[in-house]
């Protein structure tokens, strides 16, 4: 059992100079559903039963190192850095988690850790949205499992997931790329079968993010979806389950007024075109203080993930930063404009993509297709 010291505070400089890696993190009461929410509501929607404070992470932590002495890091986003580290703690069950037993093995975590002193409030939003969502029965399906925050330092632990879809798309179209041949140069650079498994689990989890939980994600792009590999198979071509991730953009649809919608991630610096959705990009819009996602924004979204999943282009409007605004100003156009590109022989017209993706990026926001629609489609 790991003894407990006083508080150290996770912040890169603090790392960074510290001799030791060892990270305490102080006790303070886990937060569980309460006892008693308001009769009659289901108990994901019922207010009384969402939390307040996100759940703490109360185990000690050890952040690894390479060879060379530097922090092993998976990755960076618009707010943080993701550490690799290594803790006691066993148990997957996020929020009731017993206190390890002793001589359990370590298990490998990635831990989420704000990049510049404004990220702070991003991440305790982050948060506390993650634990709404491991309150809500089905995250474990589509969700990276989210072990608790440390509020000392403004550091979210999650179970370690290193693949991007980002990543995985863009091995995939190197290899198709080597091994193109007219025979597939007309199917998804995943494989056709393997990108109807994508599609089919990102809007089952989209739709459970929206109706079940009632979050909006905010920021959908193949750097926001984990791989975690499939431990059985169950008669899948896909090797992997695709997971959300990243939910620094998020907000949640039940209380609008929320730490998340307050919050300055709402800042254009965070948005990634050609992924968002072109009513965010308007330039009144840009110009407007409060910019939230809607869920029609989510469907957006992940269509033009979906996209960049077949054609094998994570950039779809070529490399100018310019091009690509102006482009994705006008992003319920991006099907014609992929088909007339490069890889436009990935998205045959008529075809099973175009069928799939066409209603998810109409321009008015209202006339996409809602995501249990959309999974129907998808699974007919
Ligand atoms: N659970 C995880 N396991 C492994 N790598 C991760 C995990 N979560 C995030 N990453 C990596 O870190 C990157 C940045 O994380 P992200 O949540 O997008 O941060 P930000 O909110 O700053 O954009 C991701 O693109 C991914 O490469
Ligand atoms: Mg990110």
């Amino acid at each position: 059992m790991a003894t407990r010291h006083a508080p150290v505070a996770l912040v890169l400089q603090t790392v960074r100079n510290s001799d030791s890696l060892k990270l305490q993190v102080h006790p303070s009461s886990t937060l569980t559903p309460p006892a008693s929410p308001i009769p009659g509501l289901p108990s994901h929607l019922n207010q009384e039963s969402r939390p307040s404070r996100p759940q703490e992470f109360q185990q000690a932590l050890d952040l690894q190192r390479d060879d060379a002495g530097n922090l092993v890091e998976y990755g960076r986003g618009a707010w943080s850095i993701v550490y690799m580290a290594r803790s006691s703690w066993t148990s997957p069950a996020a929020s009731l988690t017993p206190p390890p037993s002793p001589g359990a093995s370590s298990r490998i975590l990635a831990v989420k850790a704000p990049l510049r002193r404004d990220a702070h409030p991003v991440l305790q939003a982050e948060a506390l949205i993650l634990t709404r969502i491991n309150w809500t029965s089905g995250w474990e399906h589509y969700v990276v499992p989210f072990h608790g925050f440390i509020s000392t330092s403004s550091t979210i632990v999650m179970s370690a997931v290193p693949l991007t879809l980002s990543t995985y798309v863009e091995d995939r179209a190197a290899i198709a790329r080597q091994n193109f041949s007219t025979r597939t140069m007309s199917d998804p650079v995943l494989g056709l079968s393997q990108w109807r498994e994508v599609a089919r689990a990102l809007i089952a989890g989209l739709t459970w993010l929206h109706n079940e939980a009632r979050v909006v994600h905010g920021d959908i792009k193949p750097h926001s979806i984990l791989l975690r590999p499939r431990l059985v198979k169950d008669g899948a071509t896909l090797a992997y389950d695709p997971l959300y991730t990243d939910f620094s953009s998020a907000h949640d649809l039940l209380s609008p007024t929320s730490l998340a919608s307050d919050s300055p991630r709402t800042s254009l610096s965070a948005l990634s075109p050609p992924f968002v959705a072109p009513e965010l990009l308007s330039v009144s819009a840009m110009r407007s203080l409060d910019l939230v996602a809607t869920p029609p924004c989510d469907v957006f979204s992940l269509a033009v993930t979906l996209l960049a999943a077949a054609t094998g282009d994570l950039l779809l409007y070529g490399t100018s930063n310019m091009q690509r605004l102006a482009m994705s100003r006008d992003g319920h156009r991006v099907l014609d404009y992929v088909r007339f590109g490069p890889n436009g022989s990935r998205v045959p017209r008529k075809g099973i993509i175009e069928n799939i993706l066409t209603q998810a990026v109409s321009k008015e926001p209202s006339e996409r297709i809602l995501p249990e629609e959309w999974l129907k489609l998808v699974e007919s």
